[in-house]
């Protein structure tokens, strides 16, 4: 059975119990409605510790004005089946008012990281990430976080907040999964019709094409761009936000292609607002 828990105090508790017992816990954390993407973060935590806990919660924070906060797909029922499943213990579910309170003011900010990509084009996103990271990291001290390399930007943010701020917590990143077509998996692609779905494709094979460019000894990343973008600006459906090439640790664009780097963009198909990367060297 999987227990759904939706105060701070019991969360706290049940944590505390599991860790006084000597048993190793990983947490999921999530926004809901969940996909294989997020079954494969929860499969690797059952892998590696003795309990686990997915949190669902859609952050409002997170979201910027005009963004699909109200929107934003949900489903409990589903996701408790998803996750009793796949083998969590338990499920944090906790209202918008549990999380944040009228009188709270604190926010965990960070420079640099959150500065580029979406950080860039979504102003206090990641403000508001890491609060609730921050959070859920003090309410339930698992010794392990999962999180995907679909947010691959979220997941440097999460691992330089751990190190900044000494948290007692291992950040673990996973492999980002897609669609057997290419799609990469996600809770907003249940915004797209049949046809924006089709012209989504052509995100991972314009990251494709700039893949193999880099695999032919390419290291312009202008000319590694220009390839990407020539690809996917072919489709009128989809209208990209950004398209970029960073370093992998700073996050900072990059001339020339001579140490690991991220391949990250973003795009508007119809009403939903998409993401995609690929690292190189390729990692895990
Ligand atoms: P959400 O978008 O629900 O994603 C939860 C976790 O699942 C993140 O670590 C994300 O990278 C991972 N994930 C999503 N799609 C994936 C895919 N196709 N392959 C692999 N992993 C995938 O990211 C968030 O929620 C929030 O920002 C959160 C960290 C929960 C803070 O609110």
């Amino acid at each position: 059975m999987t227990q759904l828990i939706k105060t701070i105090p019991e969360m706290r508790t049940i944590a505390a119990g599991w860790k006084k017992n000597g048993k190793t816990l990983g947490l999921v954390p999530t926004m809901g409605f969940l996909h294989a993407g997020h079954k494969s973060l929860i499969d690797r935590a059952r892998a590696e510790n003795d309990r686990v806990m997915v949190s669902i919660f859609v952050n409002p924070i997170q979201f910027g004005p005009g963004e699909d906060l109200a929107a934003y797909p949900r489903d409990l029922e589903r996701d408790l089946e998803t996750c009793r499943a796949a083998g969590a213990e338990a499920v944090f579910f906790p209202e918008t008012s549990e999380m944040y309170p009228p009188e709270a003011r604190t926010r965990v900010t960070m420079t640099g990281l959150t500065e580029t990509l979406c950080g860039a084009s979504r102003p206090g996103h990641f403000q508001g990430v890491l609060t609730v990271v921050t959070k859920l990291f003090n309410i339930i001290h698992p010794d392990r976080a999962y999180f995907g390399r679909k947010d691959a930007q979220q997941l440097a943010v999460i691992k330089r907040l751990a190190r900044d701020l000494d948290l007692p917590v291992e950040v673990v990143g996973c492999p980002l999964v897609r669609e057997p077509d290419g799609l990469a998996l996600s809770s907003r692609n249940i915004y797209l019709s049949a046809e924006e779905r089709r012209a989504a494709l052509v995100l991972s094979r314009g990251l494709a094409a700039g893949r193999s460019l880099l695999a032919a000894g390419e290291i312009s990343a202008e000319a590694v761009k220009a390839e990407m973008k020539a690809v996917i600006n072919e489709v009128p459906l989809v209208r990209l936000d950004y398209l970029e090439i960073v370093d992998a640790a700073t996050m900072e664009p990059v001339a020339a292609i001579d140490r690991p780097i991220l391949a990250a963009l973003a795009a508007f198909v119809g009403r939903a607002r998409l993401i995609d990367n690929f690292s190189w060297p390729e990692s895990d």
